[in-house]
C-alpha cells in the first residue's frame, strides 16, 4: 500500500531475528503441555526415540521445503503458490493453511488463558497450597465456568493482536528477541533443578530407557508423527509465511536445522524438567491433558520453593505459547494483508474477532456447551484432531508434492539452497518418495481412526 513497508516490503532485519521467530513459533504449548502428557501416555522413551526419528526424516525436509516455497514465492501462504503455480489449484493448500492456522489459533488461545490465570494464581499466592476439595477439582472447575476462561482467553489474544499489528520487523522480530532467550534461559533453571530431587533418576529412565517391546504398538508412531508435525510448526503455511520475510542473501539450510534442533532440544529439557518432578513425587506419568494443570501445581505445593517453581513455569509456558500464538495469527493476516489487500492493521481485527468467537465455542465446551460432541470429542478435540491429524499432514503433504513433482527438479533444488550433491539427492529423494508414502500411511490411518 504506501511505499515504505507496504505490502511485501517488511522483512526480518537478520537471518538470526528469523531464526529465533521459527524458534518461538516451533517452541509452544506443543512442546511443554503436548509432549508431555503424549510422551507421559505412550512409553516415555520408546515415544522419544520415534518422535526424534521422525523430526529428523521428514519432519527437518519438510520445514526445509515448506521454507524454500515461501522464500521463492516471497508472499503469503496464498500468494506464494500463486506465483510459482500460476492459474493452477495449488494455492489451495495455502488456503487450507490459513483455515488451519484459524482453527489452531482459538483453541490454543483457550489454553494459553489458562496458563496465563495459572501465572496470575501463582502470582497472587492462590496456588501456594492446595485449594479447597485439591487441584483437580479447582481446575474442572475453573475451565466449565463460562465467563472467567473467556476473559483470561481474550486478554492474551489482545496481547497476540498488539504485537502482530506492529508487522515483521517492529513486531514480531523483537518480541522474539526477547521471548526466546529468557525462555531458554527459564527451561535450563527448572530442569537444572528438577535434576537436584530425590527422584530425578527415575524421572530419566522414564525418558531415555526405552522399552524396546513397544515398538511393536503402533499407535505410538502415529502420535509421535503428529507431536513432530504439530511441534516444528509445519504443514499449515505458518512456516512458509515466516521465510517470506527473508532477504535474498539468508540462506535456508542451516538455519532449518538449527530450528529444529532447538526446537527437539526444547521439547527434551521439557521432557526433564516434568518428569523429574513426577518420579520425585511418585505421580502417574500418564495423567493425560491436565498433567501441566493439576500434576504440576500439586507437585510445586509440597516441593521446596515450590511457589518460586510455579511462578517460573508458568511465566515459561505463557511465554512460549505466546510466541507460538504470534505466528499462527501473521499466517492469516498476511494472506488477508498482501493477497487481498486489507490493511494490516483491519487484517489483524477481523482475524483477531474471529478467532475469538471461534475460541469461546472452544472454551464452552468444558462448560455449558459440553453437550456438542463428536464421539466422544468436546468441541476443542474436535478441532485439535482436524488440525493436528488431517490438516497439518495433509499440507505437508501437498507441499512435498508440489515441489518434488510440480516444480521441475532444478528449481526445487535451487530454492531449497542445498549446496552439497548428496544433501541435494537425499533431500530430494526424501520428498519426493519417501516423505509422501510415510504421509498417505499416517492419513488413511488417522482417517480410519487409528490414532
Ligand atoms: N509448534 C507450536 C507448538 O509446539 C504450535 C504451532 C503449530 C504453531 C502450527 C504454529 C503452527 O506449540
Amino acid at each position: 500500500m504506501n511505499q515504505t513497508g507496504g505490502i511485501g516490503h517488511d522483512q526480518w532485519k537478520t537471518r538470526f531475528g528469523f531464526m529465533l521467530a521459527a524458534m518461538g513459533s516451533a517452541v509452544g504449548l506443543g512442546n511443554i503441555w503436548r509432549f508431555s502428557y503424549v510422551a507421559g501416555e505412550n512409553g516415555g522413551a520408546t515415544f522419544l526415540l520415534i518422535y526424534l526419528f521422525f523430526t529428523l526424516l521428514i519432519g527437518i525436509p519438510l520445514l526445509l521445503t515448506e521454507f524454500s516455497i515461501g522464500k521463492a514465492g516471497k508472499m503469503d501462504a496464498v500468494g506464494s503458490f500463486k506465483k510459482l503455480a500460476p492459474n493452477t489449484k495449488w494455492h489451495l493448500t495455502g488456503l487450507m493453511g490459513v483455515v488451519g492456522g484459524i482453527l489452531i489459533l482459538s483453541f490454543y488461545t483457550v489454553v494459553s488463558g489458562w496458563s496465563l490465570f495459572y501465572l496470575y494464581r501463582y502470582l497472587t499466592g492462590a496456588y501456594w497450597t492446595e485449594p479447597d476439595g485439591g487441584f483437580g477439582a479447582a481446575f474442572d472447575s475453573w475451565i466449565a465456568s463460562p465467563i472467567a476462561p473467556l476473559f483470561w482467553q481474550g486478554l492474551f489474544l489482545v496481547a497476540t493482536i498488539l504485537i502482530v499489528m506492529q508487522g515483521i520487523k517492529k513486531g514480531i522480530e523483537r518480541a522474539n528477541n526477547v521471548f526466546m532467550p529468557a525462555l531458554a534461559v527459564l527451561m535450563i533453571l527448572l530442569a537444572v533443578y528438577g535434576l537436584t530431587l530425590e527422584g530425578a533418576k527415575d524421572g530419566l529412565a522414564f525418558l531415555f530407557t526405552p522399552d524396546w517391546s513397544q515398538l511393536t504398538n503402533p499407535s505410538i508412531y502415529f502420535m509421535a508423527m503428529g507431536q513432530a508435525f504439530f511441534s516444528l510448526s509445519i504443514g499449515i503455511c505458518g512456516m512458509l509465511t515466516y521465510s517470506s520475510y527473508l532477504k535474498e542473501k539468508d540462506r535456508l539450510p542451516a538455519a532449518t536445522v538449527g530450528i529444529g534442533i532447538m526446537d527437539t532440544v526444547f521439547a527434551v529439557i521439557a521432557g526433564v524438567m516434568i518428569f523429574t518432578a513426577v518420579f520425585s513425587f511418585d505421580v502417574d506419568p500418564s495423567s493425560g491433558p491436565p498433567l501441566v494443570f493439576i500434576t504440576l501445581p500439586s507437585i510445586f505445593a509440597s516441593m521446596p520453593a515450590g511457589n518460586v517453581v510455579g511462578i517460573v513455569f508458568f511465566i515459561l509456558l505463557t511465554m512460549a505459547a505466546f510466541s507460538s500464538a504470534i505466528s499462527l495469527l501473521e499466517l492469516p493476516v498476511a494472506y488477508f494483508h498482501r493477497t487481498l489487500g486489507f490493511t494490516r492493521k483491519a487484517a489483524t481485527l477481523i482475524i483477531g474477532s474471529i478467532v475469538f468467537v471461534l475460541g469461546v465455542a472452544a472454551s464452552l465446551g468444558f462448560g455449558i456447551w459440553g453437550g456438542v460432541q463428536l464421539g466422544g470429542n468436546n468441541i476443542m478435540d474436535m478441532m485439535d484432531n482436524l488440525t493436528a491429524n488431517i490438516i497439518l499432514p495433509l499440507g505437508g503433504l501437498l507441499m512435498v508434492l508440489f515441489v518434488g513433482y510440480y516444480l521441475t527438479k532444478e528449481q526445487a533444488i535451487k530454492n531449497s539452497e542445498l549446496e552439497t550433491p548428496f544433501l541435494q539427492s537425499a533431500w530430494y529423494l526424501l520428498i519426493r518418495y519417501i516423505i509422501p508414502v510415510i504421509m498417505v500411511v499416517i492419513l488413511v490411518g488417522s482417517l480410519f481412526g487409528i490414532i
